[in-house]
């Protein structure tokens, strides 16, 4: 069945992210929608014309007009403001909520039964503003971070033990913001446990630029925010559902008791495929991580409860 793609936001993460999945050929179409006009049309025209040097088939659209996300088997929200220097995600959350809301009713009367996967930041409360606006099943939103930020800290643990990023696996949980939890315990390199392989402070260090990664880029753009590494990861989630892949990638699910959080939006694994979230994966914790990933949701939940929908 033909499948179309819809992202929401043609800037930075939105155009790259429609250009990728061209490339991967994940979709027949894809629908670029931006509040510029001429912006989204012309940066879709202009990946359009490089599809026959790079040979993919992928029919790209642009426009203003949310009558062209009808249809849609996915749509990616990357509509709203980044991050700039000294700004904090949290600082973005008034003028965020108001543009992911205006995207969720779009979605909800246009295309009621797509899978939104939601970048804008405050990423785990726009993902609660994407719910609570659509009213869909918790399996059918989910926020992109945990991808992102697991792949800050493989590409950084690739880095330090001079090994192939493909030899290492490793796991975040927890909210998108300085509170995140990377899990040294569950990352390895071809299997062997991160903890083996370096000594407690260099593995700290590691986490610690994982959690300051985004801010990281921030500061040397000097202006904008990250996009080839976020437009990879939120591809990589849609290519799961699409091809029914059963991935197991760590997502912001909307948790009811599973890791004894309710009601909330937080990074956790979840198994991708078909539909959306098929299963949240629930992994033992020790004291230490559950105390940390439980702080990670009251900080979520703190910025929730600034919003009045
Ligand atoms: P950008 O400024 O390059 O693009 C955002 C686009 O959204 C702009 O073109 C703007 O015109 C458009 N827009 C604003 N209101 C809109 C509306 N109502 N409908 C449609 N489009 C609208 O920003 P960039 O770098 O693409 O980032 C986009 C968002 O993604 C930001 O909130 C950023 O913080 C977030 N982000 C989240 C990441 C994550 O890990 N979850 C990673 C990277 C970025
Ligand atoms: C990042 O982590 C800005 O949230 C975005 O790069």
């Amino acid at each position: 069945m033909p499948t179309k793609i819809t992202v929401v936001g043609a800037g930075h993460v939105g155009a790259t992210t429609a250009q990728r999945i061209a490339e991967l050929g994940i979709a027949n179409e894809v629908a670029l929608i931006d509040i510029i006009e001429g912006m989204p049309k012309g940066k879709a025209l202009d990946l359009w014309e490089a599809a026959p040097v790079l040979g993919y088939d992928t029919r790209l659209a642009g426009g203003t007009e949310y009558g062209m996300i009808d249809g849609s088997d996915i749509v990616i929200v990357t509509a709203g403001l980044p991050r700039k220097p000294g700004m904090s995600r949290d600082d973005l959350l008034k003028k965020n909520t108001e543009i992911v809301q205006g995207v969720a009713r779009e979605i909800e009367a246009r295309c009621p039964g797509a899978i939104v996967l939601v970048v804008s930041n405050p990423l785990d409360v726009m993902s609660y503003v994407m719910l609570k606006t659509t009213g869909f099943d918790r399996k059918r939103v989910i926020g992109m971070a945990g991808v992102l930020d697991t792949a800050r800290f493989r590409s950084f643990i690739a880095l330090e033990l001079d090994v192939s990023v493909r030899d290492v696996s490793a796991f975040v949980l927890g909210g998108h913001g300085d509170s995140m939890v990377p899990l040294p315990r569950y990352s390895t390199v071809a299997g062997i446990p991160l903890p083996h392989l370096l000594s407690e402070e260099r593995i700290e260090a590691l986490v610690d630029r994982t959690r300051k990664g985004g801010g990281e880029i921030v500061e040397l753009l000097g202006s904008g925010s990250a996009f080839y590494a976020p437009s990879a990861a939120v591809v990589e989630m849609a290519e799961a559902i699409i091809r029914n892949r059963n991935r197991i990638l760590p997502c912001a699910a909307w948790l009811q008791g599973e890791y004894g959080l309710s009601d909330v939006f937080v990074g956790v694994p979840v198994k991708l495929g078909v539909g959306g979230i098929k299963e949240i994966v629930e992994i033992e914790l020790t004291g230490e991580e559950k105390k940390a990933l439980h702080a990670s949701a009251a900080h979520v939940k703190e910025t929730m409860s600034k919003l009045d929908l």
